[in-house]
């Protein structure tokens, strides 16, 4: 596990663009597994004008949401698809054909995409926001280090803290990328800003493989890092 310690949020934010900039240079064809979250929104601008301004080409790479939804209409405003297309899709010109979004509306959406990510060969990069109770996806505290993509409840504290993204429906369940299916990325970038961030960071680094904080199994993975702004380092102590 890698940890980047940033003086500041707008430098942990360049940061990780950066860092998915200099994938899809290297890897043309790269995957990419996007996350959603105020922690992302930045992270997204800035990707997207390194990208204009770097002229570089999307054309080749795919990308993966790794959760939605359960129970909206298509691209209903409170969806991560709603989220992703402006942030994201939009702003860098993506054709509807380079990117899947969990397929929240079917019965079997979890099997299906799991098919989906291994017919495309797999997801090379992961950006990963954290959870206040360090969930990650959706993959709350009681998950399996070996689940798969699925249908998950959410949690009261999830749905509090992302209250601002309903409008006329709450939602109850949602299907997340499992952590065994996060764990088979090529490799893992974890952004975490703000101090609401301080506590599931601080539990993430001293705990070890502990389903009261799925974030943890990912220390198992051999290419993760984790880049912090100052204000969630804030209660970590790390010798430098
Ligand atoms: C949601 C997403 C997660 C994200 C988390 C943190 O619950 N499913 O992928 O990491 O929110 O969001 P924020 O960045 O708004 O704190």
């Amino acid at each position: 596990m890698r940890i980047i310690q940033c003086q500041s949020t707008q430098e942990a934010v360049e940061l990780t663009a950066s860092i998915m900039l200099e994938k899809v240079f290297s890897y043309p064809d790269a995957k990419i597994g996007l996350a959603t979250g105020r922690t992302m929104e930045p992270v997204y601008e800035k990707f997207s004008h390194l990208v204009n301004d770097s002229k570089a080409s999307l054309n080749g790479n795919f990308f993966f949401m790794l959760d939605e939804y359960k129970g909206f209409t298509i691209n209903h405003a409170s969806t991560f698809q709603y989220y992703i297309n402006k942030h994201f899709v939009g702003p860098l010109k993506l054709t509807s054909d380079q990117i899947a979004f969990p397929p929240a509306h079917l019965s079997d959406g979890g099997e299906n995409y799991e098919k989906l990510i291994k017919k495309k060969g797999g997801v090379d990069l992961q950006l990963l926001g954290i959870g206040r109770n360090g969930h990650i996806g959706f993959n709350e505290p009681g998950s399996m280090k070996n689940s798969r993509t699925r249908f998950v409840k959410l949690t009261e504290e999830t749905l509090f803290a992302n209250q601002d993204q309903f409008t006329d429906q709450i939602p109850t369940e949602a299907l997340s990328m499992g952590i065994g299916t996060i764990m088979e990325a090529q490799s893992l970038l974890m952004l975490a800003t703000g101090k609401s961030k301080a506590d599931p960071i601080k539990y993430l680094l001293n705990h070890h493989d502990d389903p009261n904080c799925p974030a943890t199994f990912l220390k198992d993975h051999p290419h993760f890092t984790l880049v912090l702004d100052p204000e969630a380092a804030s209660k970590i102590n790390l010798k430098i």
